[in-house]
C-alpha cells in the first residue's frame, strides 16, 4: 500500500511537493479549490474543496499517512479538530496557530530570544503615533493575517500615510502590527527540516532580494561574512526547536550593519527555498516529505559552489510567459520551472535556476532565461 501525503492547498509549493514525491514513491493528496489548480493538474489524486471547510479538511485526511500545508491559511481549530480525531497532522496545530499571525510569530521569537525589529501590535491609532514618536518614521505597518508577497506590508512615512492604512485596516477588520523601518543591507533567508523527533537539517543561507514585498532573485553564496551566514544557520535551527517545527521551516532575515533580525517564519517550502531543487543534493520539497513522514532527512549540501534563480511573475501587459518558454530555453544552463496557473499581471507564475561555479555569470543568465519569459528578450542580443 502506497504511502499517502495530504497537502492542504494546490497551488506551486504542493506542485513541486509532488515532483519530489514520484521517487520516493509516495502519493500525494491535494485540497484544491478547483481542479485547475497548480497542483491539481500533477498530484495523483486531488480533493476539491476549501481549506475553511472542516468536512473538506476531513475528505482530504481521511486514510492518509499524514497532513502537511501548502499555506497556513488554515484556521488552527480545523487543524486542533482533525488532530482530535487521530490524523497526524505536521506541522501540528500550534505551529500553524504562531505562524499564522505576525504578532504570534513575534512573541514566540521574542520568548526564545531571538533578535528582532523592534514591533509592537497595535491596538489604536495613538499607539502607532506613540511608536514612531519613540522610533521615529518611517514605520512598517503589517497585517497580522493573510499577508504574503509583500500584500499586507505598508511602509508609512508620516502620520497622514499611517492613517490612510490603519482606516483601511479598520474597515476591512484586519489587525495590525508596527515595526521599526530597519535599513537592510542583505536579506538573507534559512530553510530548516525537522523530524518529530527533533533531528535537524540546515540549508546553507541564501541571499533573497525582495521587489515590492515579493522575492524577485535568489543568490548563492550569499554576500555576507562567512559568521553572518552561520548565526543565520544557527539561529533559524534553534528556532525550528524552539516553536516545535515539524517539515520544513523557512526563516527570513535582515542583515543591518552588523544586527542579524529575523523578519518572519514560514512553516512549509518557501520560495528563498525553491533553488534547492537543483541547487542542493536533497530538495526542501524532498526533505519537507522526509521530515513529515518521519523519515531520515537528506543531505543540504549544495551541489555546486553558487546557484541563482529568478522568480516568473505575469507581465502587465497580461500575456503568459509560457508561450515564449522555448525561446528562454536558449539560454544554456536554464532551469524552467512553470507552475502551471493562469497568467496575471503580477502573479507568481514560476521561477527559473541555474546552477555552477559563478555567481555573477549565473545571475545574467537566469536574469535572461527570465527576461525572455517576461517578452523583454529583444534588448538581450
Ligand atoms: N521592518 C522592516 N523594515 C524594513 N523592511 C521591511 C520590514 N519588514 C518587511 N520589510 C520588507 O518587506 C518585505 C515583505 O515583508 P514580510 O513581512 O516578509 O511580508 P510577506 O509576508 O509579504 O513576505 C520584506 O522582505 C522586506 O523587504
Ligand atoms: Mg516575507
Amino acid at each position: 500500500v502506497a504511502v499517502v501525503v495530504g497537502v492542504v492547498g494546490a497551488g506551486q509549493l504542493a506542485r513541486m511537493m509532488a515532483q519530489a514525491a514520484i521517487p520516493l514513491g509516495v502519493r500525494l493528496r491535494v485540497l484544491a479549490r478547483d481542479e485547475h489548480e497548480s497542483a491539481a493538474q500533477v498530484a495523483p489524486e486531488v480533493v476539491v474543496g476549501s481549506p475553511d471547510d472542516l468536512d473538506a479538511l476531513r475528505r482530504l485526511a481521511e486514510g492518509v499517512d499524514v497532513v502537511t500545508f501548502d499555506h497556513e491559511l488554515v484556521e488552527p481549530d480545523f487543524v486542533r479538530a482533525l488532530e482530535a480525531e487521530g490524523v497526524v497532522v505536521r506541522p501540528g496545530a500550534e505551529v500553524i496557530a504562531t505562524v499564522v499571525d505576525k504578532r504570534r510569530q513575534r512573541e514566540a521569537l521574542a520568548r526564545l530570544h531571538a533578535p528582532q525589529p523592534l514591533h509592537e501590535p497595535l491596538d489604536s491609532f495613538a499607539q502607532l503615533e506613540g511608536f514612531a514618536a519613540a522610533h521615529g518614521w518611517p514605520v512598517v505597518l503589517k497585517a497580522a493575517r493573510g499577508g504574503y508577497d509583500g500584500r499586507g506590508v505598508w511602509v508609512a512615512e508620516d502620520a497622514v500615510a499611517a492613517q490612510l492604512v490603519w482606516d483601511g485596516a479598520v474597515e476591512s477588520g484586519v489587525a495590525l502590527l508596527v515595526e521599526e523601518h530597519v535599513p537592510i543591507d542583505v536579506e538573507v533567508a534559512v530553510v530548516v527540516a525537522r523530524r518529530p523527533g527533533g533531528q535537524t537539517v540546515v540549508y546553507p543561507a541564501v541571499q533573497t532580494v525582495q521587489v515590492e514585498g515579493m522575492l524577485h532573485e535568489l543568490v548563492f553564496p550569499p554576500p555576507v561574512a562567512g559568521p553572518i551566514g552561520e548565526r543565520a544557520e544557527e539561529l533559524a535551527r534553534s528556532i525550528a526547536h524552539g516553536i516545535g517545527a515539524v517539515g520544513v521551516l523557512a526563516v527570513e532575515l535582515f542583515v543591518s550593519g552588523d544586527r542579524l533580525l529575523v523578519n518572519e517564519l514560514a512553516a512549509r517550502p518557501h520560495n528563498s527555498g525553491h533553488a534547492s531543487i537543483e541547487g542542493n543534493v536533497a530538495s526542501q520539497f524532498e526533505n519537507h516529505l522526509r521530515a513529515v513522514l518521519d523519515w531520515p532527512l537528506g543531505d543540504t549540501a549544495p551541489a555546486a559552489p553558487a546557484f541563482a534563480l529568478v522568480n516568473v511573475v505575469g507581465p502587465a501587459d497580461g500575456s503568459d510567459p509560457a508561450v515564449r518558454l522555448p525561446s528562454a530555453l536558449s539560454v544554456p544552463g536554464l532551469h524552467p520551472h512553470l507552475y502551471g496557473k493562469a497568467a496575471k499581471p503580477g502573479r507568481k507564475l514560476g521561477h527559473v535556476t541555474a546552477v555552477g561555479d559563478d555567481v555573477a555569470g549565473l545571475l545574467a543568465r537566469v536574469r535572461r532565461g527570465a527576461a525572455l519569459l517576461h517578452g523583454e528578450g529583444e534588448d538581450w542580443a
